[in-house]
């Protein structure tokens, strides 16, 4: 009895339902499920840990404890239930870097504990840089996501400067490790060379570059973490750590491969140069701007057979989800075969569309990831784009001096009319300008897209 209720057995059930709860969130359908069952497992190892917990702890411990866990517990709880989708991004990259700092705190306080034991120390001082950079890193991602800080900051040679600091704190952390002095005054000025190295790394990148900087922060902060249950020789912090840290390595790759940058220069090379802010009147679109109404569009999608749906960051700035889930209910009530073409960056994070459309119970089936999705346009009537500017602008395959050049796009051009939604001629997130816009077979359709998107319902209910 005694062993199946063992701190042990506790870990091995949490980490087993990291696993699976990792493997859920693979799938829309299942995600919220997974969600729950890693979170009941990650509980279970908090409790087991305070109540199962080896040796003699003081109560005042205890009492800490609790009061920790009641203020997170509720802080965290208030905010993500507040939280509008748009929003989510910025309160990932700041939870990101709550556990980045939990796990360079974990370093700050063991240093003493563990001097003398070399590969102790190694992993203390892995798990200080880490964390550090991780947490800094991460509320600068923050500050730039919700606009606070809305231009990167470029420092002469920045890149130069940035590379010669990660080379000097890795060797004095080397040195460190390999002398075994024990000083927490080292200890200390690895600590804030480290935060202001994560300053100084996430501050130059453009807002196109911004979501591969964020799961690549969130890589480092599995990797903090797992050094700390190295350290600690705790399982579950050990799995638990591995599990965010190599994810999140995953997500980076792709989101590398949707962007088209390369890993290395992300780390190392002049990453994010002249994305976000760029001018846009440094290269102006020529030509001239077709304008259409609800009620055209609505014709035009009407005696369509095939349409295409390209949602983007400003259907979820305008909540109109529902809405569109409404008009594809009519169009195939109407005989009109649609689909909706995923882009892997369209919106603000990774699967925000899947996520937002999932929320109105989209047909998952009809959700077309960009690769599927390509070779169809060109059969395809009409397509609607909806608050999408980035993802379908061609300047990603036509102009090299465009900071978004080699980027993957969805294929919109090839389809045989395009209704574009959006309220303005604004620029998207890379502040470039579309040629899409002027295209022959454009039509722009101004106007809040919830507004517009429910006259067009309106008058589609008409026909
Ligand atoms: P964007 O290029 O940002 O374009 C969104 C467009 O939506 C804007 O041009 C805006 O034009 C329009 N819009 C805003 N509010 C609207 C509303 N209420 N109704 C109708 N339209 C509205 O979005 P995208 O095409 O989805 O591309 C995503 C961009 O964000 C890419 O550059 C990507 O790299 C970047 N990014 C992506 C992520 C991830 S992981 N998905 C994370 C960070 C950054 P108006 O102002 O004229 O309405």
């Amino acid at each position: 009895m005694e062993y199946i209720f063992s701190l042990e057995i506790i870990y091995l059930i949490a980490s087993v339902t990291y696993i699976f709860g990792l493997k859920m969130l693979g799938h829309p359908e299942t995600a919220r499920k997974g969600n729950l069952i890693a979170a009941f497992g990650m509980t279970l190892a908090i409790l087991g840990t305070i109540f199962l917990h080896q040796g003699e702890v003081a109560s005042i411990i205890y009492v800490l404890i609790v009061i920790a866990i009641l203020i997170g517990t509720i802080v965290g709880w208030g905010v993500a239930k507040k939280v509008g989708m748009t929003k989510m991004p910025e309160l990932v990259s700041l939870f990101n870097g709550m556990g980045g700092a939990s796990a360079a705190l974990i370093g700050l306080i063991e240093f003493h504990h563990y001097a003398g034991d070399q590969i102790s120390i190694l992993t203390i001082i892995a798990g200080v840089i880490i964390g550090s950079i991780s947490f800094s890193g991460s509320m600068i991602a923050w500050a730039k996501l919700n606009g606070t800080l809305n231009k990167p900051l470029r420092l002469p040679a920045y890149n130069i400067v940035n590379n010669t600091m990660l080379i000097a704190i890795l060797a004095f952390g080397a040195y460190i490790v390999y002398s075994g002095i024990d000083s927490q005054l080292y200890l200390y000025i690895i600590f804030f060379a480290a935060l202001a190295y994560g300053i100084l790394f996430v501050m130059p990148i453009g807002g196109a570059d911004m979501p591969v900087v964020i799961s690549l922060l969130n890589s480092f902060t599995g990797l903090a973490a797992a050094f700390g249950g190295f350290l600690y020789g705790n399982m579950v912090m050990l799995t638990g750590g591995i599990l965010v840290g190599s994810a999140g390595t995953i997500l980076t790759f792709a989101m590398c491969d949707a962007m088209n940058r390369s890993l290395a220069s992300v780390i190392f090379g002049a990453f994010g140069e002249g994305t976000v802010n760029a001018d846009p009147s440094q290269k102006s679109a020529q030509g001239t701007v077709k304008k259409t109404t609800p009620s055209d569009a609505a014709i035009l999608m009407n005696y369509a057979n095939r349409v295409i749906i390209v949602p983007g960051y400003g259907l979820a700035v305008a909540q109109a989800q529902h809405v569109i889930h409404e008009l594809e209910l009519l169009l195939e009530k109407k005989g009109v075969e649609v689909k909706y073409a995923i882009h892997p960056v369209a919106g603000r994070m990774p699967g925000h569309m899947n996520v937002l459309l999932a929320e109105t119970n989209v047909d998952y089936d009809k959700l077309i990831e960009m690769d599927d999705i390509n070779p169809e346009f060109q059969n395809t009537d009409a397509v609607l784009v909806v608050g999408a500017n980035d993802v379908v602008n061609p300047a990603a395959y036509n102009d090299p001096s465009s900071p978004i050049y080699g980027m993957p796009i969805l294929d919109v051009e090839k389809s045989k009319s395009i209704i574009i939604n959006k309220r303005s001629m604004n620029p998207g997130y890379a502040g470039i300008e579309n040629e899409l816009f002027f295209n022959q077979k454009t039509s722009m359709l101004f106007g809040d897209a919830k507004d517009v998107l429910t006259k067009l319902v309106q008058e589609l209910k008409n026909m």
